[in-house]
């Protein structure tokens, strides 16, 4: 079994790659030439990496025609919100225009392979009160090029499963961390900020944004095995919610942060971080998924938070 990773060396990439060896598989994973490899460099030896620029259609088609997977799963992405409105046309040419040249390439070669890809909670946007838990039939009112970029990657693997018969699974995964996610992110960012106030690298306040917002987080390790049942068990063309069913405001994360520490720790808000609109609210239901394959989140929030916190201590 063979199974090509797009996006390796990122946060998820790099634990699917793991969750791969684990199990046995053989391991293909795209990188770009500036692609930063420290979270790959433990198992470099064991993948094989390919220099692939994923919105050129013929660096796709050749790696495609070359390896010959019997797995796909697409993680490379422009994957941070804000980014989104400082570069909406990147952000959605990234994503849309990457994923299309898999799926161009995957139908001309007629590769009879599953492709898991990576579709977002954002996309569902603006919920109503009584909206949840999100079920997958709610309707996408994203609120951002991101979440845009998302429902059109969504949509986009509908559309090759009913026109070609791809075997497409469209993961809608809600917030996930764990050790190595990005420092941009909220969980990653405020974790650093305190693992820096610990060390007296930084002045003892922890710069924040929006803290109302409510948000369902899973574990980074058990969503890579989300990933490998989504492709072992769903459906082809269908859509399935990845969540751990119960969600926090950022505030309550961020008290559970502090409370891993012993350092006084003041909170300040920074305008900058505001966005021009947050998504309020993003629980979700994941019965469909789990009845499908039988996965249920493992590894619980505090533990993640631990595992997070700790990875910026050591580093
Ligand atoms: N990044 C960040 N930094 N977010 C903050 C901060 C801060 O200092 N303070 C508050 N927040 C709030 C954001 O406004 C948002 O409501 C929430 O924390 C989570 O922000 P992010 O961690 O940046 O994640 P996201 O919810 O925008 O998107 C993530 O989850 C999606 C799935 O729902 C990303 O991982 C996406 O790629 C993913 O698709």
């Amino acid at each position: 079994m063979k199974a090509l990773v797009t996006g390796i060396s990122g946060f998820v990439g790099s634990h699917m790659a793991e969750y791969l060896l684990d199990n046995n598989v053989e391991v293909i994973g795209t990188i770009r030439n500036r692609s930063r490899m420290e979270h790959i460099l433990h198992i470099q030896d064991q993948v094989h990496l390919v220099e692939c620029e994923l919105r050129d259609p013929f660096s796709v088609e050749s790696l495609l025609t070359q390896e010959r997977p019997d797995l796909i799963f697409h993680l490379a992405a422009q994957s941070f919100v804000p980014t989104s409105w400082n570069s909406p046309v990147d952000t959605i040419h990234n994503n849309v225009a990457g994923q299309l040249n898999i799926f161009e390439a995957v139908r001309r070669l007629d590769l009879d392979c599953r492709i898991q890809i990576a579709c977002s909670s954002e996309e569902y946007g603006h919920v109503e009160p009584d909206e949840t838990p999100i079920r997958e039939e709610n309707p996408l009112r994203p609120l951002s090029p991101y979440a845009v970029s998302k429902a059109a990657q969504d949509y986009l693997g509908y559309q090759y499963f009913k026109s070609y018969g791809l075997h497409v699974i469209r993961t809608r995964t809600f917030n996930h961390t764990g050790p190595r996610r990005g420092e941009q992110f909220v969980t990653s960012n405020f974790a650093k900020q305190i693992a820096e106030i610990e060390k007296g690298i930084r002045h003892s306040k922890v710069s924040v944004g929006n803290l109302n917002a409510k948000r369902d987080f899973t574990d980074v390790r058990d969503v890579v095995r989300a990933y490998w049942l989504a492709l072992e068990h769903g459906e082809a063309g269908d859509c399935y919610n990845i969540a751990s069913g119960s969600c926090v405001t950022i505030r309550e994360m961020l008290d559970m942060l502090l409370s891993m520490s012993t350092v006084s720790i003041d909170i300040v808000p920074d305008p900058s971080r505001m966005r021009p609109s947050d998504v309020e609210i993003l629980l979700g239901d994941m019965t469909k998924f789990s009845n499908q394959t039988g996965w249920k989140p493992e590894i619980p929030f505090e533990q993640t938070l631990r595992d997070l916190l700790n990875y910026w201590r050591e580093r």
